[in-house]
């Protein structure tokens, strides 16, 4: 099966994800085509799946992806899709899914797409990487939360072995609703 993944990653920490999503779905003998969400400029009516990933920056998950949700609600209802949602919040397991992650529960609301298939996944920090600006505005966001703040900060959050698990999950769901057609 064909599976277009689009994400909008502002540090790298989605792509990677869904990179290693990708690499568990070419296991599972689909053809998947990764793109950042600047890329698709229309609908690629070759995806028999798809899926979306997003990070969370200052509240919202990136305007382009509610938006390219929004376009194409009624082509996504037609495959197998999927939203995997990236957040520092999503590292408490009381945040962590689409009913209790604020991020997630607003997008879900804001755009008439359904995705079958819901996942958050703690982010990373990686302090390196980051500008002056967003190093200090990050200071009493994260002081809030107890997380740690500081130039030579990183630290991955993410759950590795449930980035599989999810793509596991996500061919059996796809291979299954082709089976159904
Ligand atoms: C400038 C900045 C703002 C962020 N704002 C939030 C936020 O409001 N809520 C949250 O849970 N995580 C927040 N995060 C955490 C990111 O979602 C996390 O670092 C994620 O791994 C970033 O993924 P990316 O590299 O794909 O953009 C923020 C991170 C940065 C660097």
């Amino acid at each position: 099966m064909r599976i277009l993944a689009v994400h909008s990653s502002r540090f790298g920490h989605t792509a990677n994800i869904v990179a290693s999503t990708a690499h568990r779905l070419r296991e599972h003998g689909h053809d998947v085509d990764v793109r950042p969400i600047g890329a698709i400029r229309a609908w690629d009516d070759t995806a028999q799946a798809v899926l979306v990933a997003a990070s969370v920056r200052y509240g919202v998950y990136s305007p382009r992806i509610v938006s390219f949700t929004r376009r194409n609600a009624e082509r996504l209802a037609r495959v197998p899709s999927a939203f995997i949602g990236v957040n520092l919040s999503a590292i408490d397991a009381d945040k962590a899914t689409p009913q209790t992650n604020r991020y997630t529960k607003r997008f879900l609301a804001s755009t008439p797409w359904r995705p079958d298939l819901v996942q958050l996944f703690g982010g990373e920090l990686n302090f390196p990487l980051y500008n002056p600006l967003d190093t200090a505005l990050l200071k009493p966001i994260l002081a809030t939360t107890g997380r740690p703040w500081g130039p030579d900060v990183r630290v991955d959050y993410t759950d590795w072995e449930e980035v599989d698990a999810f793509a596991d999950r996500f061919a059996d769901y796809a291979a299954s609703r082709r089976a159904e057609d």
